[in-house]
């Protein structure tokens, strides 16, 4: 059985379907993308799974167990932690304080430990610790963002676009902790709207359009499908061009539902 099972999931907001007939499986020790275009439906789909987005059709299993109905934190709990798009941290809380907050779900004995495993595996987070997040890099907000998921333990990550508005070098540093997660048998379902960067770590991949999954295959596969290259690259190549592109439409998305997503003390911000 997949740790992660879909079941003709539909969701959406209100009266607004968004996902269609959604089925999708992440099995353990997997890495598996999931790439689609501005508006897909790519967070609805991890808001749906986290319980956050009301389940309108279908079903969700985490680890053997039905999701319906199972309250947020206890999908925490049961190891299942989302890293939200454009990271949410609370930016003028400490990088600690940030990865406290991450532990919730975790008795307060394990804090000191967790927070040192933290810092063994993001070292410059050791030395950044008492800086309020929003002073640091975007790349080193990134490594926050994961580390504060870290910290509840889990046994997957539900990642929402990592790479955005990091430059290239700094990508590369999320995938290789991504694969190192893998290692040490973290499962990890990874948004991306490039296929490039989302297909050259994982295993499998999903492709998403307008709420309803595509296509869908290895890694490989889909690296060889020029149509989804084609529609998810935007160019032949990962160039800088590209990338300030999808920043640009970012955040004429994120001002568009300003109001509707982030919490006032949130960093919304992806800078380079
Ligand atoms: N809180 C909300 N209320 C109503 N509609 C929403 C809400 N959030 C998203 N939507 C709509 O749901 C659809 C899918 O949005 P979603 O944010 O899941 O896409 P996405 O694939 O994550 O896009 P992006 O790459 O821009 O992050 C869009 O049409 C969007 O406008
Ligand atoms: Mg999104």
């Amino acid at each position: 059985m997949a740790l992660l099972e879909l079941r003709s999931v539909t969701s959406g907001y209100g009266r607004s379907v968004v996902l269609r007939d959604v089925s999708l499986d992440v099995n353990a020790g997997e890495i598996v993308a999931l790439i689609g275009a501005n508006g897909a439906g790519k967070s609805t789909l991890l808001n749906t799974i986290m319980g956050v987005v009301p389940l309108m059709g279908g079903a969700v299993a985490f680890d053997g167990r039905p999701l319906a109905r199972i309250a947020t934190p206890a999908i925490v709990r049961a190891g299942l932690v989302q890293v939200p798009e454009r990271r949410q941290l609370f930016g003028t809380m400490t990088v600690e304080e940030n990865l406290r907050m991450g532990a919730y779900v975790r008795e307060r004995g394990e804090v000191s430990a967790l927070l040192e495993s933290q810092y063994a595996l993001f070292p410059i987070l050791r030395e950044r610790r008492g800086q309020a997040a929003q002073t640091l890099s975007g790349g080193q907000q990134q490594m926050v963002a994961i580390a504060r998921a870290l910290m509840a333990k889990p046994k997957m990550l539900l990642l929402d676009e990592p790479s955005l508005g990091l430059a290239p070098l700094i990508v590369q540093q999320i995938v290789d902790l991504i694969v190192a997660l893998r290692g040490r048998g973290v499962t990890s379902l990874v948004v991306e709207q490039n296929a490039k960067v989302a297909l050259a770590h994982a295993d499998r991949g999903y492709v998403i359009e307008t709420g309803r999954i595509a296509t869908s295959g290895t890694a490989e596969a889909l690296l060889g499908d020029a149509a989804v290259l084609e529609a998810y690259l935007g160019g032949a190549d990962v160039g800088s061009n590209s990338m300030e592109e999808r920043i640009r439409a970012k955040k004429l998305a994120m001002r568009a539902d300003s109001g509707q997503k982030a919490g006032p003390q949130t960093i919304r911000g992806s800078r380079p």
